[in-house]
């Protein structure tokens, strides 16, 4: 199939075709909402960054045992371009893939994705439930106590930032901002007083 650059409202629709999961949707629209935060700011192409984020975890509701893999497979059938496929590929780094990030791009999606974990959790603890009160340092004091969003790898995070040469502290504050843009769309806006 010829290869064509994947619209946001493709990516959206294979998005709800493949994750009927709400909890598995809202942290699509996490990680695109951190995505195209970054990409705006570092003047790169915002809705190719955003529409990755949205599809890097496409296949895991329906293939578990497959993701990242089946991914691919996905997105190649429907004629995706391979720079779009390989970074969706790469997020999964050491776990479900063997392709390293390379690219910013890549980089960024591998360390925020565990970050949203981390940001999620600290939002829920608030009495507010709202992303739009999470401060960057109640993120990082919950940095070693490992009980809290437990399953959330701090050392692919901590590598990640480390492969794109920035400080952790610059990687949760973005992520805390791109999450704000779409607090309304994962559910965290909370019920401001
Ligand atoms: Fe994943
Ligand atoms: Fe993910």
């Amino acid at each position: 199939m010829e290869q064509k650059i994947p619209t946001r409202a493709e990516a959206l629709t294979l998005l709800h075709q493949y994750n009927e999961n709400e909890s598995l949707r809202k942290h699509a629209y996490a990680v695109e909402g951190v995505m195209r935060y970054i990409a705006r700011k570092r003047g790169e192409n915002e809705d190719k960054w955003g529409i990755i984020g949205l599809i890097h975890d496409l296949d895991y509701e329906k293939f578990p045992d497959q993701h990242c893999s089946q991914t691919k497979e996905i997105l190649a059938e429907h004629g995706w371009p391979e720079e779009y496929i390989r970074a969706a590929v790469s997020h999964g780094w050491g776990i479900c893939s063997n392709l390293r990030p390379e690219s910013d791009l890549e980089k960024i999606l591998y360390a925020i994705d565990e970050l949203t974990g981390l940001v999620v959790t600290t939002a829920l603890v608030r009495p507010s439930k709202s992303v739009m009160d999470v401060q960057a340092k109640s993120v990082k004091n919950k940095w070693k106590d490992r009980r809290f969003a437990a399953g959330v790898d701090r050392a692919i995070i901590e590598k990640g930032a480390e492969m794109l040469g920035v400080e952790v502290d610059e990687l949760i504050a973005d992520t805390i901002k791109g999450m704000q843009e779409v607090a309304e769309a994962i559910g965290l806006k909370g019920n401001p007083t």
